[in-house]
């Protein structure tokens, strides 16, 4: 399929999949919306696909939801459409995805990195929930997901008053897994998607559902869903080729989708 706001490409296992509004900061309108989850459902419906890097410009991440999209609605039309709702599919993808995030990620952009599995930060970055200098609040699980990720304190701070983080609070504070200069986030993005996508297609899915749990559940439920799905894995060629491979001393091939 032909996208106009999104820009596809495969390198190998990998899909790069860049966000293309520059002249709104990349805003997710419904468009965008749209074509973010329909090009990503067909990545991961793809089995030479094993990981998908979501990116947007030097500039802007994305500087949020659409806000002159918005501002008409009423009630009725958000509730009736269901608004945001389709984001939702983004983190149900079953090949894992890693956020490059450069420049602006406020609100929905905010939103749309945290949807990520792994998310890469350039020293550019600026992360933040600023809805509420717009009267409304996060509407695409940011103050759940942002909560969890840094603590009630911070998430409360940048709900509350709309302040932004730069890259570095955002790693100390636990929301990106490593900050990099700006000229080294899309390689270091796909050096990383490409570590991924050259494990095991079904290990790498169970091991993201099992990490993914810890935000669903309690402890004790979540350790017995992470034994299953250890105990499965010893189903899959792959646990013999890895395991025999270190024995063996040589690195392992695994199989794929
Ligand atoms: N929606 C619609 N258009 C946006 C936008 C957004 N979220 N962010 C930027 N734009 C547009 C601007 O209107 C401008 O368009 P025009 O040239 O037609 O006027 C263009 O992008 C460039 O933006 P600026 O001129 O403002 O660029 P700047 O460099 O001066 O400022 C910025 C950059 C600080 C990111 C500023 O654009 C900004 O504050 N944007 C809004 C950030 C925001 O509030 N995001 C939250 C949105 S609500 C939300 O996301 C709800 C949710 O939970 C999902």
């Amino acid at each position: 399929m032909t996208y106009e706001t999104v820009l596809v490409e495969r390198k190998g296992r990998t899909a790069l999949v860049t966000l293309n509004r520059p002249k709104a900061l990349n805003a997710l309108n419904l468009q965008v919306m749209n074509e973010v989850v329909a090009a990503t459902e067909e990545l991961d419906r793809d089995p030479g696909i094993g990981c998908i890097v979501l990116t947007g410009s030097e500039k802007a991440f994305a500087a949020g939801a659409d806000i002159k999209e918005m501002r008409p609605r009423s009630y009725m039309d958000m509730y009736l459409t269901d608004w945001f709702t389709a984001w939702d599919r983004l983190g149900a993808l079953r090949t894992p995805t890693v956020a490059a995030v450069s420049g602006y990620a406020l609100g929905g952009g905010c939103e749309l990195a945290m949807l990520c599995d792994i998310l890469l930060a350039s020293d550019t970055a600026v992360f933040g929930q600023p809805e509420i200098k717009l009267g409304v609040i996060p509407g695409i699980g940011g103050s759940q997901r942002l909560t969890r990720a840094v603590g009630k304190a911070k998430a409360m701070e940048l709900c509350l008053t709309g302040r932004t983080m730069d890259a570095a609070e955002a790693e100390r504070a636990g929301l990106v897994s490593r900050v990099v200069p700006a000229a080294e986030l899309l390689g270091e993005a796909l050096a990383v998607a490409e570590t991924v996508a050259g494990m095991s297609a079904p290990v790498a899915m169970m091991a993201k559902e099992a990490v993914n749990r810890a935000f669903e559940t309690t402890l004790a439920e979540g350790v017995r869903f992470e034994r299953r799905l250890f105990h499965a894995v010893f189903a899959v060629a792959d646990q013999k080729e890895g395991m025999g491979a270190f024995v063996e001393k040589r690195p392992p091939v695994f199989g794929h989708r």
